[in-house]
């Protein structure tokens, strides 16, 4: 038997193209692993209106991991159009299966790395380094929203607070709420595993990234936490930052941060900001992390339009099955593959379009293979 159970889940659109290049990798660190594969995304959404059925799920709870491409997702109106036809008319809700795995899951920890590695042309600076821990559970992603706005919602909220009563004027059908939670035990959480990381790989600084002059509660929430929590590592700065600010300095000095740790939302905008640092979402990789199960990704999307053409660069994927061994305690593997990554990258003969070359994508994977 196989020493791991690894769900397989391309996705859609260029998911498909990114893990089969992942699978030639894989095959060739020898990593004693079943490979299950897994419906999920936009066909099954289109075909059973569910993006990712309960045999997926189900799936997952077979397995030690999950290894994710890419998924379609559209606003409500353009998800409903995608229907077949006899579920149309029915209003259901396209909700993305990749946050719906996060919070079913509790893959509480989204460990997003931004490395410059040297050689790649698409580097902003050398050197940058920015390991962006981000909540993957709460937060604006919460879900708990209304539209239009209950009478008892509307009453409720004016009750416990006067700033409601502004929107009296506007009625129900013209209100939309989405509520912003966030937990101590969530803040904690990441804010902790963020000092952890740096210890461990030795990052000088952790910034909380947060906006709390102005949510006083959530933001303020998580930087009193983040306080507290960094008085267990002396070792390691501490710094403040708001989220505005922070998006111009990491433009300006991205030399001068290591790890970033933030709440869901600003975590989605900041890791796609970071990731242009170091050559775009072709080298963005993460990890959704929880205490028993995780599922690694690239950041980018599916790219309906390059889907099939094996065009886009893996090396986000390729990355992602790299934290993926390193969560599997395939520490030496997961060296050995990144080293092999920065190697190709280094060497520059082989570079997708992104990278100004017209290798392919599985023309990459080869030459990743052939450095392990
Ligand atoms: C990401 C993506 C997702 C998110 C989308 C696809 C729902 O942008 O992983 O950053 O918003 O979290
Ligand atoms: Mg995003």
């Amino acid at each position: 038997m196989a020493k791991y159970k690894i769900a397989w889940l391309p996705g859609d659109g260029i998911g498909v193209d990114v893990m089969d290049a992942a699978k030639i990798v894989l095959d060739k660190l020898r990593l004693e692993a079943e490979y299950i594969p897994g419906d999920i995304g936009w066909e099954c959404w289109r075909a059973e209106a569910n993006p990712l059925p309960d045999r997926t799920i189900n799936l997952l709870k077979n397995t030690d991991c999950a290894l994710f491409g890419a998924i379609t997702s559209l606003p409500k109106q353009e998800a409903e159009a995608a229907l077949i036809p006899e579920l149309q008319g029915k209003g259901l809700v396209y909700a993305s299966p990749i946050v719906r795995m996060r919070q079913e899951f509790n893959l509480r920890t989204n460990l997003r790395p931004c490395k410059a590695y040297p050689g790649n042309p698409l580097n902003y600076k050398e050197g940058i380094d920015i390991p962006v821990f981000r909540e993957n559970t709460e937060d604006l992603y919460s879900g708990v929203e209304f539209f239009p706005l209950p009478d008892e919602v509307r009453e409720a909220v004016k009750k416990h607070n006067k700033k409601m009563a502004r929107f009296d004027i506007h009625p129900a059908g013209e209100v939309a709420v989405t509520l912003r939670i966030n937990t101590k035990t969530a803040c904690r959480n990441i804010v902790t595993d963020a000092f952890e990381y740096a210890m461990k790989y030795g990052y000088p600084s952790v910034t909380v990234v947060e906006k709390p002059n102005v949510m006083r509660e959530t933001s303020g929430l998580m930087v009193r936490t983040a306080r507290e929590v960094a008085k267990n590592y002396p070792a390691i700065k501490f710094w403040e930052a708001n989220i505005d600010a922070i998006c111009m300095w990491l433009i300006k000095n991205p030399n001068d941060y290591a790890v970033l740790v933030t709440s869901n939302m600003f975590g989605d905008i900041i890791s796609d900001l970071c990731a242009q640092l170091v050559g775009g979402l072709g080298f963005a990789s993460s990890g959704n992390i929880g205490d028993k199960y995780a599922v690694f990704e690239p950041t980018h999307g599916s790219a309906p339009k390059y889907a099939g053409q094996y065009k886009v660069n893996p090396i986000a994927t390729f990355l992602s099955a790299k934290l993926m061994l390193d969560w599997l305690g395939e520490t030496s593997m997961a060296g050995r593959l990144e080293a092999a990554i920065a190697a190709v990258i280094k060497e520059g003969k082989v570079r997708t379009y992104d990278m100004g070359g017209t290798s392919s994508t599985i023309d990459m994977a080869h030459a990743v293979a052939a450095k392990l």
